[in-house]
């Protein structure tokens, strides 16, 4: 199981796969990136990321400094490079280095790096008893990345999702639910949410300042292929509270059922039907179109 870095599309060994101090990404987070998994040892939509990296990279200014297909390329390289048998891959470009100071007009040289590490293995307690999540209600600064229709950026501004994964931790949880200040539920620190009530789904739309995962947009697909509705709306914590069933969603722990929040049981206090079923066929289709690549 190896480690593989390509910076600006060269494999560098990852002892040395440095930075520099000046870079805008080290400095003030002014950066984009993507994380994607492998089935069968294929990326999953990567294409669907990519098209996520350029409008990530728009919504704050900057360009991509190489064309997608190139990137996809460098995606390839260092999946080859690794041989693992399942791989994470982080793809990560930032504004680069210059003169220190705020201003982007500043930044020289935007920095490209891609990250390929052996899948993390997510413990198949997670699924098999569900998880317990805390509400995390972020300060009024967590809001401060560009909204569109199509969700938030994806910038290397973690550190909301950061503090919030800390705070939930720290309660014994194993994920933060993000909750704004209109009681609105918005995302996990690093994943997406679903509520189900009487067989109906239902999750945050991606207008309200969340970033549009996609695993999201894949499992919303699965669930109405297969006949469910699902409806993008506005989810409260009594909405939480009062579902049949919760579960978040990522690219690598796909289909997670939520079972506890802040200690109360999430309906009969153990994984649904749908969340079941969601996650088996989520799995196959994410499989199926990654061989397909
Ligand atoms: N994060 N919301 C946030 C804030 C996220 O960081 C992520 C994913 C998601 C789910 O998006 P997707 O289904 O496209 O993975 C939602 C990745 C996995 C990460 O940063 O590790």
């Amino acid at each position: 199981m190896t480690a593989v870095v390509v910076r600006d599309g060269e494999i560098v060994p990852p002892d040395a796969a440095h930075v520099s101090v000046f870079d805008r990404g080290f400095l003030y987070g002014d950066s984009v990136y993507e994380v994607v998994r492998t089935y069968g040892g294929r990326p999953f939509a990567l294409g669907e990321h990519l098209d996520r990296l350029e409008r990530s990279a728009a919504m704050i200014g900057m360009s991509l400094p190489i064309p997608k297909r190139m990137f996809a390329e460098e995606v390839r390289l260092g999946l080859d490079a690794a041989g693992n048998a399942e791989s994470y891959v982080r793809i990560v470009v930032t504004r680069g280095g210059g003169p220190v100071g705020l201003d982007p007009a500043l930044a020289v040289g935007a920095l490209r790096v891609v990250l390929v590490l052996p899948l993390p293995v997510q413990a198949a307690a997670n699924y098999g008893s569900g998880v317990a999540v805390a509400i995390v209600r972020p300060g009024p600064r967590a809001g401060l990345l560009p909204v569109s229709d199509a969700g938030t950026a994806k910038t290397g501004n973690y550190l909301p999702n950061v503090l919030a994964l800390r705070d939930a931790k720290a309660r014994g949880a194993y994920e933060a639910f993000l909750v704004d200040a209109d009681g609105r539920v918005l995302e996990g620190s690093s994943s997406n949410v679903f509520c189900v009530k009487a067989e109906r789904i239902r999750t945050p739309p991606p207008s309200i300042g969340i970033l549009e995962g996609i695993t999201r947009r894949h499992v919303i697909r699965v669930a109405r292929a297969r006949g469910h509705e699902v409806l993008e709306g506005d989810v409260r914590v009594l909405d939480l509270f009062s579902a049949d069933e919760v579960f978040l969603t990522s690219s690598l722990r796909e289909v997670v059922p939520v079972t506890r929040i802040d200690d109360q049981p999430v309906g009969e206090g153990t994984p649904g039907k749908m969340a079941k079923e969601l996650l088996a066929a989520f799995r196959e289709s994410a499989a199926r179109e990654a061989a397909r690549q």
